[in-house]
């Protein structure tokens, strides 16, 4: 694999809360010292926690651009499941977050081709990301980006593997409404953040979570990428740090 490998920092939490706290404190640490930070952001379950704590602390995020990882292809906006109504609970409804300010790719857009290319260059005309908040999928993802991925890959239609919609087909009534494709910032988007936060909890995060720190770099793992980073802190609950050898 090419770059060099770089020791990720792992800190260890006895449970999700003091996790998520963690991870609000080093996002509000960032906005302290740059109040018009460009911060990278993630859907899923792991960072309602971190959604919460953030909220919390009452910094102001006035003057931060935000910048989402994925949305589903073809699900209207207004539908519960879509990372944008994810985001209007989670964060954008409680913040003072500026609407035009928030940035997700539109899984609406009627080119999504141009979409991704227009949200590429709108992450670069911010400057960049300071900081991107990451999850992890069980098999590995980050973002939506799947095993097999590119790791040059920039922001891009992808279809999701069967395992990431049956994961997330808890969200929805059905597995045949989980759709099939996504948006997502591809890894080589990811590998440019200035600062990478992944949180992962629970036990069944455990075994990505030890190939992620352990294993040799791969493209079956996305998240493996992250090792190519110099900056990218991981904060685990006890249960997903349980593999891990060190
Ligand atoms: C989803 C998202 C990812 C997220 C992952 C884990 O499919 N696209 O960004 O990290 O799955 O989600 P959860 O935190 O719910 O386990």
């Amino acid at each position: 694999m090419p770059g060099n490998r770089y020791p990720m920092t792992v800190e260890v939490f006895p449970d999700y809360a003091a996790m998520s706290g963690r991870a609000a404190e080093i996002v509000v640490e960032l906005l302290q010292e740059k109040p018009d930070a460009v911060l990278g952001l993630p859907t899923g379950s792991t960072p309602l926690g971190f959604y919460d704590a953030l909220v919390a602390s009452g910094v102001s995020l006035a003057q931060a651009r935000t910048f989402n990882l994925d949305e589903y292809l073809g699900l209207p906006r207004t539908h519960p499941e879509s990372y944008y109504s994810f985001m209007k609970r989670a964060l954008y409804d409680r913040s003072d977050l500026r609407p035009e300010n928030c940035h997700i790719p539109d899984g609406n857009a009627p080119d999504p081709h141009e979409e991704c290319r227009c949200y590429e260059e709108a992450i670069r005309a911010a400057g960049g990301l300071d900081i991107l908040v990451l999850g992890v999928g069980h098999n590995g993802h980050i973002g939506f980006n799947e095993p097999g991925s590119q790791w040059d890959a920039r922001t891009r239609v992808v279809d999701l593997a069967e395992s990431t919609r049956r994961a997330n087909a808890r969200f929805f009534n059905s597995l045949d409404e989980v759709p099939r494709q996504a948006i997502t910032m591809g890894i080589g988007t990811i590998l440019e953040a200035r600062r990478i936060l992944l949180l992962a909890s629970g036990q069944e995060k455990a075994p990505a979570v030890r190939d992620m720190v352990e294993s040799a770099p791969t493209p079956d793992v996305p998240a493996t990428a992250l090792q190519l980073h110099p900056n990218v802190t991981v904060l685990l609950d006890r249960e997903a740090a349980a593999l891990l050898h060190r």
